[in-house]
């Protein structure tokens, strides 16, 4: 058996897909969670996939003694990957020091018991919204962080900026990984996103339209500058996504990395914009999607896709699964979760 890694935020979308990642490289892995997003049946679901059942706390990362006594009851975790935190960009603008609260209590109470605990490594969950609107495509990491849009991409930012300053003073490395669109589901549709009412995000709108559970979908805009007008992403896999996180922790567990704290763009390198999402999704699931053009969502900014040169060759990761196998899963994740439900 590996080291034991400590996943926060391990039941929700992005955090499970890794906890089944780091489960089959052979880690040992130890979630923690409020269930505030996610809900404790995917931790069975990771069993049914990996064979293995991670262990499970219940736990508010704000809580700084619950941390600490997280800490004392196991001090065999050797790295931790940071994931929970508040995501829905437009109740961030509406509650912002909820924002604030949760995103960067729990992160400097992690920091401190992690500096008690002798700790010293960690993977965080950043995103491309530091970008804002780059000026040159595709985005490097070089590129200049811009005034955040949002609170909640302001406690990326800030967040990143916490983490360089404990690094400058402690024995703490990092692995900063600056995640792009993150869609699909895991092969087996055992796991997967699970939005809470009404998603925000593109491709759960998709198949949530194309399952029935919503009437149609809006497309916020189709008047960008970019070739049909509709804004460009770079969408990953979310397979993909996880694996680079176990790649990023080997470099740290490895003592391979030139400087304390890293970074690096996770994304395929390849922007699609909204119309040719929805038309590969209409490839994929053989129907035609319900969608009107309606005006621009604020706060949407036209382009951003990765450069992932520094990932590729410096972590050796490389995502794998193109436009059409994202979107596929996804809509197969949406069939079982219709299924579970009784509505197929
Ligand atoms: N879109 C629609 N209709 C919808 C939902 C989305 O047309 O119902 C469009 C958006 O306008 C955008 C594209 O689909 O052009 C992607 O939108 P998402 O909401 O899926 O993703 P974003 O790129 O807006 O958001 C992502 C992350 C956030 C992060 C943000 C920063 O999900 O966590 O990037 O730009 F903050």
């Amino acid at each position: 058996m590996k080291e034991q890694i400590l996943v926060t935020g391990g039941t929700g979308y992005i955090g499970s897909h890794t906890v089944v990642e780091l489960q089959q490289q052979g880690y040992e892995v130890v979630i923690v969670d409020n269930l505030s997003n996610s809900r404790i049946e995917v931790v069975d679901q990771i069993a049914a996939i990996t064979g293995t059942r991670p262990a499970f706390v219940n736990l508010d990362l704000t809580d700084s003694e619950g941390v600490c006594t997280f800490f004392d009851n196991h001090p065999e975790v050797k790295a931790v990957i940071h994931f929970a935190a508040s995501k829905a960009v437009g109740e961030s603008v509406e509650k912002p020091l909820m924002y604030y609260h949760n995103n960067l209590f729990s992160l400097i109470n992690l920091l401190d018991q992690m500096h008690e605990h002798v700790v010293q490594h960690l993977v965080f969950s950043s995103s491309c919204t530091v970008y804002g609107q780059p000026e040159a495509l595709p985005v490097k990491e070089s590129a200049p962080v811009q005034k955040a849009m949002s609170p909640y991409g302001n406690t990326k930012q800030i967040a990143e900026e916490i983490i360089g300053d404990q690094a400058q003073v402690s024995m703490l490395h990092a692995v900063l990984l600056r995640y792009f669109n993150p869609i699909g589901a895991h092969a087996s549709a055992k796991i997967g996103e699970l939005p809470l009412g009404v998603p925000n995000n593109l491709v759960p709108y998709i198949t949530q339209t194309a399952i029935g559970l919503r009437a149609q979908l809006k497309v916020f805009g189709d008047d960008y500058p970019t070739p049909d007008g509709t804004p460009i992403r770079d969408y990953i896999h979310v397979s993909d996504l996880a694996k680079a996180h176990v790649t990023a922790l080997q470099r740290m567990l490895e003592k391979n990395q030139k400087e304390n704290v890293e970074i690096f763009n996770i994304g395929t390198g390849t922007g699609y914009s909204v119309l040719e999402v929805i038309g590969s999704f209409e490839r994929v699931s053989d129907q035609k999607l319900n969608y009107k053009i309606v005006g621009r969502r604020a706060g949407d900014i036209t382009a951003v896709w990765a450069d992932t040169q520094l990932a590729n060759e410096v972590l050796g990761w490389k995502a794998e699964k193109n436009l059409d196998e994202m979107m596929l899963s996804a809509w197969r994740w949406e069939l079982a979760l219709a299924k579970e439900k009784g509505n197929l």
